[in-house]
């Protein structure tokens, strides 16, 4: 699979199939994802690659927990029996043979005193390049991953930074299971949303949530071709 086709087929994948990932193929992922471009270089990130079963399963539950107690109910303001619907999708993950957990880990603080204020930005526009590679390097060797954002709901994830040992000043970024696509995932189709559709959505509006959430802006209303134009 080319570049191109990685990046435009890549989307985010909850079912898998429980096969082990080989860890040179982890490597070759990881080693895509660190040759993300960096501020200064500084390249402030590391990954905490899990494959023990009983901490895989671990770490799955504490992401279904967070989505579901903190996300769904306490964010989207979902009622516990509507979130049924979502959790059947994380309960799949019980199988996920790897995760990785992507790392904020500043290793040198070589800046302008006017760039302290925007390092931290800086540092997430690099683990966001990280983990954009990393998906994509994913994908082509025909493997699935899903990006889990929401720590903050658990003070930056306290219970992860517990079950791997992680020090108190290195941040959790991202978590994703990567492992093989179960057979019943399929290629997603695009559906395409329009900017009404995306601002006119409300936290409360649960029966358009998994549309809203995989739809994707069509590319001519991103762009402004030598100015902004609207
Ligand atoms: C910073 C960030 C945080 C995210 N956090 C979560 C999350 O906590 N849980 C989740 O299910 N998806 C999370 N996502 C995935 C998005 O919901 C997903 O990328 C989006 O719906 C588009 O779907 P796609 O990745 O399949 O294209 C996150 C994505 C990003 C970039």
């Amino acid at each position: 699979m080319d570049c191109l086709e990685a990046l435009t087929t890549r989307s985010g994948v909850l079912d898998y199939r429980p096969d082990p990932v080989e860890k040179g193929l982890i490597e070759q992922v990881l080693n895509a994802a660190i040759s993300a471009p960096s501020p200064a270089n500084l390249q402030a990130w590391s990954f905490v690659v899990v494959t023990h079963p009983e901490k895989t399963r671990k770490l799955a539950h504490y992401l279904m927990d967070v989505q579901d107690r903190k996300v769904f109910q306490e964010f989207l303001g979902l009622q516990p029996e509507e979130t049924g619907r979502y959790m059947r999708l994380y309960e799949m993950f019980d199988q996920v043979p790897c995760f990785i957990i992507i790392c904020l880990e500043p290793k040198c603080h070589f800046t302008l005193p006017e760039h302290e204020s925007i390092l931290r930005d800086w540092y997430l526009l690099s683990l966001g390049a990280a983990v954009g590679n990393l998906m994509a390097a994913a994908k082509a060797f025909g493997l699935g991953t899903r990006w889990f954002g929401g720590f903050a709901l658990d003070g930056g994830g306290q219970y992860l930074k517990e079950l791997f040992s992680i020090p108190g000043d290195i941040e959790i970024a991202a978590v994703t299971p990567l492992g093989y696509p179960a057979d019943s995932v399929r290629p997603r189709k695009r559906i395409e949303q329009s900017r009404e559709e995306l601002s006119a959505f409300e936290r409360e509006d649960s029966r358009r949530l998994a549309q809203m959430l995989r739809g994707k802006l069509p590319l001519k209303d991103l762009i402004h071709y030598e100015k902004w134009v609207g």
